[in-house]
This record gives structure tokens, C-alpha cells and sequence, in this order.
């Protein structure tokens, strides 16, 4: 089980603190898949980044199967168990797809591995172990390899930033498949209603703080009556 308590995180700007997390208080029951939804800018990429250990903590805690990982570094939660795919892929300059896959997985992987690994999001093994995972790979290509190399992890938790962006309508269907495939905790920011319809529960971000937790017969109503005004925090009528 992962357990976030009475997190907060904050930015300087200018001299100026801004609150870009309040107060977030969240349990993700082992086995369940969650969706993370809410308007852009209202703190998801966030919130999972900080459950990786990426940015700092203002105030809060993180607890993986009742331990205490809030001061870990992202290496420990990797190795604790957590796997995270993120919302902009990471390129490595002069490494190849194939030594990113092994890395990620820790194993050497024959062609059949990677193939195992590869074609679960739609690539072929043979085409890209050798390519550079860098820009010379297009948007959708570099996304696919991102979300290989995040489910080639054995793991306790997988985590995934939008991990349909860029991804085209024709993989869609697959993508979905392959995310109610996962045994294990997921955790998946989108605003797709497709992904959003595979969660045991959504959790709706709004302004930095958690606006509802529920099934998607309750939230999935919710999200298409809720105003942006409302859910952005703003005064005034719709
Ligand atoms: N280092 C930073 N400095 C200043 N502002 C930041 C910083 N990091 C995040 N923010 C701001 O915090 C807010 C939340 O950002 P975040 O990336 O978590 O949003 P999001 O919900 O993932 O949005 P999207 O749906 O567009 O991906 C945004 O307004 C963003 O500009
Ligand atoms: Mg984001």
C-alpha cells in the first residue's frame, strides 16, 4: 500500500512562495488502479513526480508498505519498488534503446526479452535495441520506449504521466489493454476518458489539492458538469 500524508510542496518564484500542492492526504490500495485527472496545471505531474523522490517535499510524508520513504532518493524508491514512466520522456545522449531497456529491467536481455518488452507497446525489438534514445526518435517512438523501459521493472507500484500523449488513436485501444493488464498498483495521470474509465477510483486534482476521490460513476458525471472556473479555483459565475 502506498500512503501519502498532509503533503505540501512549494516553488520560489521571485522571491515569492507558491503553493503548488496542499494538504494532499492519499491511499493507493495495493493491486487497484488509479486514475489521477484535473486541469492542467493543477499539480499531477507533481504529485507523482514527488512520489518518485523527484523535487522536494515543503511539508508531508510517503509511506511504501508501511515504510517511511519521504527522504529517499529515487534510486532507493526504484529499488523499494516504484517504476515511473515520465510525462515528457527522458532522452540519454550516445545510449542505445536496447542498454536503456537492460538498465531498467537489470538483466541483459536477449532479442526475445526486449522483443517481450517492446512490442507490449507496439515496436519491434529488432528496428529500435540498436537506435539512440535520443531525438532522432519521434515524439510517439521516444513515448513507447518510455513506457517499455517503465513496465520492463519488476515492481510494487507503476506510475505513468499521460502516458497516452503522443500516442496514436489507432494504439489507443492497445494501450488501454495493456494497462488493465497490470497486475500490480497503477497509477495513471490522464485526462483521457478511456484511460480514466479503466480506474477503480479517480482522484480529481484541482488548484493543488485533492477535490474528490471515487468511483467513476461518481466522478466520471462530475468531470463533465464541472466548470473549469471551479476547478481552476477562480471566483466568479459560470
Ligand atoms: N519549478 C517550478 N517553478 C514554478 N512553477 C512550477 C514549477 N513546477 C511546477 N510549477 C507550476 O505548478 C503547477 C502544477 O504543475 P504540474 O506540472 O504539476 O501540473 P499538471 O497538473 O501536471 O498539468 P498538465 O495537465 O499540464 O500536465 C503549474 O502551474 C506549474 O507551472
Ligand atoms: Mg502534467
Amino acid at each position: 500500500m502506498l500512503k501519502i500524508e498532509n503533503l505540501s510542496c512549494s516553488v520560489f518564484e521571485n522571491g515569492r512562495e507558491i503553493e503548488i500542492l496542499k494538504d494532499i492526504n492519499l491511499t493507493f490500495q495495493d493491486k487497484k488502479l488509479y486514475v489521477i485527472t484535473g486541469p492542467n496545471g493543477s499539480g499531477k505531474s507533481t504529485l507523482v513526480k514527488l512520489i518518485m523522490g523527484i523535487g522536494s517535499l515543503k511539508q508531508g510524508k510517503i509511506f511504501l508498505d508501511d515504510k517511511d520513504i519521504s527522504n529517499y532518493s529515487i534510486d532507493s524508491r526504484a529499488r523499494e519498488g516504484i517504476s515511473f514512466a515520465f510525462q515528457k520522456p527522458v532522452t540519454f545522449k550516445g545510449i542505445k534503446v536496447g542498454k536503456l531497456l537492460d538498465i531498467a529491467s537489470e538483466k541483459n536481455n536477449t532479442i526475445s526479452n526486449s522483443c517481450e518488452y517492446l512490442s507490449k507497446v507496439g515496436l519491434c525489438a529488432r528496428n529500435y535495441k540498436d537506435r539512440y534514445m535520443d531525438e532522432s526518435l519521434s515524439g510517439g517512438e521516444l513515448k513507447r520506449i518510455e513506457l517499455a523501459m517503465a513496465l520492463s521493472r519488476p515492481a510494487k507500484v507503476y506510475i505513468f504521466d499521460e502516458p497516452e500523449a503522443g500516442i496514436d488513436l489507432w494504439s489507443f485501444d492497445k494501450l488501454s489493454s495493456l494497462f488493465s493488464g497490470i497486475k500490480e498498483t497503477t497509477i495513471i495521470v490522464s485526462h483521457q476518458k478511456e484511460i480514466l474509465k479503466l480506474a477503480d477510483e479517480i482522484i480529481l486534482l484541482s488548484n493543488g489539492k485533492v477535490e474528490k476521490v471515487g468511483k467513476g460513476s461518481e466522478i466520471l458525471p462530475l468531470l463533465e458538469n464541472f466548470s473549469c472556473k471551479k476547478l481552476r479555483g477562480e471566483n466568479g459565475q459560470d
